[in-house]
């Protein structure tokens, strides 16, 4: 299945497909062994830095290798792509969408309107011709993702709040298969993480019709909030990277202090694979993507 069947599985069955930041193998170990264990679709993605990290072949290869000794249905997304060129190269250096990326996401949020559309669109052509899918970003997805001890400003978040109407515009301007709205989503974790604007997320499903929306900054969102933004929002693909992030550090953290005598890399790190497989599967359980493959 293509990520477009999946996509299109996942919205008339009423679940999300989790995209996962990958930002070391032991990361990318434990989605894999979650998809494998839950029988669920998942995306890997990489950021440029992460890209940059690994090396966009190796990317290409660990992917490519996982789905066929695991038989697991892996997607691979370019996450928050930019500038355009470092997204040309994900598309370039696809072959095709079994053996490259299957997504990609132009970040050009930090564009201007008008801009922004003729380079998403550029970009959506080019990566058509491969059946690669285009997802694209007009509002700034605001915070990173690590955890915050600061308080949100909620009144200037809500000025970045996607308005549908212009969304609607985008999509018709650019064709881009999948749209990262900001609903009260922000990179990272807060003291006091925002409520999702639910009504708003329906509105914006409403306007923009077969187009498929993904929901940033899943780190952090109650459990609740991200089924009723799945439910009732058409949310397909949520990211999550912060919280992957964290227990990996504390993890690795805790088998350090336990085994200070320890060298071998490979005999320490099982256990902070399974740490993060754990949070991935909770994820998936939250998503409802379990049993789909
Ligand atoms: O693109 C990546 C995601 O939006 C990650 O957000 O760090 O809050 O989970 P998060
Ligand atoms: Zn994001």
């Amino acid at each position: 299945m293509t990520a477009r069947d999946w996509f299109t599985k996942a919205r008339k069955e009423g679940f999300a497909i989790g995209a996962f930041n990958v930002d070391s193998l032991e990361i990318f170990k434990a989605i894999v062994m979650a998809a494998q264990r839950t029988k669920s679709p998942v995306i890997v993605q990489f950021s440029p830095g992460e890209v940059g990290y690994f090396g966009i072949r190796n990317i290409i290869d660990f992917t490519v290798n996982a789905r066929e000794e695991l038989g697991i249905a892996l997607l691979l997304n370019l996450d928050h792509g930019k500038p355009e060129e470092a997204v040309s190269k994900a598309i370039d250096v696809s072959e095709s969408i079994e053996n490259g990326f299957t997504n990609v996401h132009f970040d050009g949020s930090d564009l201007e309107f008008e801009d922004n559309i003729s380079q998403t669109q550029k970009i959506v052509e080019s990566a058509h011709k491969k059946g690669i899918l285009v997802e694209g970003e007009i509002n700034k997805v605001s915070g990173s993702s690590e955890i915050h001890n600061e308080d949100i400003d909620l009144e200037l978040l809500k000025k970045s709040y996607t308005d549908p109407q212009k969304a609607k515009q985008f999509v018709m301007g650019t064709r881009v298969d999948i749209l990262a709205p900001i609903f009260g989503n922000i990179h990272g974790t807060f003291p006091v993480q925002p409520d999702l604007d639910i009504d708003l997320i329906a509105k914006i499903k409403e306007a923009l019709g077969e187009t498929f929306l993904s929901l940033h900054g899943g780190s952090g969102i109650p459990a609740v909030q991200v089924k009723e933004a799945i439910r009732v929002g058409g949310i397909v693909k949520v990211n999550v990277n912060t919280e992957l992030r964290v227990t990996y550090k504390q993890a690795l953290e805790e088998k350090l202090g336990e085994q200070p005598d320890e060298y071998k890399i490979y005999d320490l790190m099982p256990e902070v694979i399974a740490a993060v497989a754990a949070v991935v599967e909770d994820k998936i359980d939250v998503f409802g993507s379990g049993d789909k493959v």
